[in-house]
């Protein structure tokens, strides 16, 4: 699969490299074009502005604070239909030290990037995990393996999602459709006040049956 990566920060290293390793096409944009460089470098990649990711991707990781995502979308064309088509992957968390979700009530980051990016597919994905998480090989806990819930509502573009979690041996869970991405979202603003306030998240979902 051919990547673009929006980021030169923790998640698009972390995610990039399990990807490069699994052999894919990368190419790393940042807005500090040495950073970009840099990163790719380590991939064995290539690195180029926002639009060369776009040109050049089926699916970008959009690793970047929830707050510039938006502009940077529209910096790459987004509004214009530049994203036409492509997957866009969402690992966003757009919570501020008051660990509340900072979007509008009831609406996700998830659903103000399909909003902005004209004809994109959009993927909720890997927000739930802290970023050393992702740079595990593989991520497996008491004999487990990471399961990876996806929020999404174009099936081709789930499947290569699900595709890029097996990568990173991990197992794709059905989220369901992107209006369920702003559960997703808010569920991690409740577990980090949890992990900050020293609690056990990792012990409050035990089977539903017993
Ligand atoms: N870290 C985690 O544990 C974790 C886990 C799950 C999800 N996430 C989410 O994943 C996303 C990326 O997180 P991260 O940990 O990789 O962040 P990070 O390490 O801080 O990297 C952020 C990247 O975004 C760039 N950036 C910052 N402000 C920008 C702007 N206004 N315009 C363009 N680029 C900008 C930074 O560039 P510079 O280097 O030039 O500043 C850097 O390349 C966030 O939305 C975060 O909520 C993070």
């Amino acid at each position: 699969m051919r990547i673009g990566i929006f980021g030169t920060g923790g998640m698009a290293d972390a995610l990039g490299t399990q990807w490069a390793r699994a052999g894919h096409d990368l190419l790393v944009s940042g807005r500090d074009p040495a950073k970009a460089a840099a990163l790719a470098k380590q991939f064995g990649a290539r690195s180029g502005s926002w639009s060369d990711a776009v040109e050049f991707a089926d699916a970008i990781l959009l690793a970047l604070p929830a707050e510039s995502v938006l502009d940077v979308l529209d910096t790459a064309g987004a509004a214009s239909g530049a994203l036409d088509g492509k997957i866009l992957i969402d690992p966003t968390n757009a919570i501020d030290e008051t660990l509340f979700p900072q979007t509008p009530p009831g609406i996700s980051m998830a659903e103000l990037i399909t909003a902005k990016a004209v004809g994109a597919h959009v993927v909720k994905a890997f927000n739930l995990c802290h970023v050393d998480v992702w740079r595990l090989t593989p991520p497996v806990f008491d004999g487990r393996p990471l399961a990876v819930p996806l929020c999404g509502g174009d099936e081709r573009a789930l499947d290569h999602v699900r595709t890029l979690v097996r990568d990173l041996g991990c197992v794709p869970i059905d989220g369901g459709g992107l209006d369920r991405a702003v559960l997703m979202e808010a569920t991690m603003a409740f577990v980090v006040k949890l992990w900050f306030d020293g609690a056990d998240a990792q012990a409050i979902l035990p089977p539903a049956t017993v």
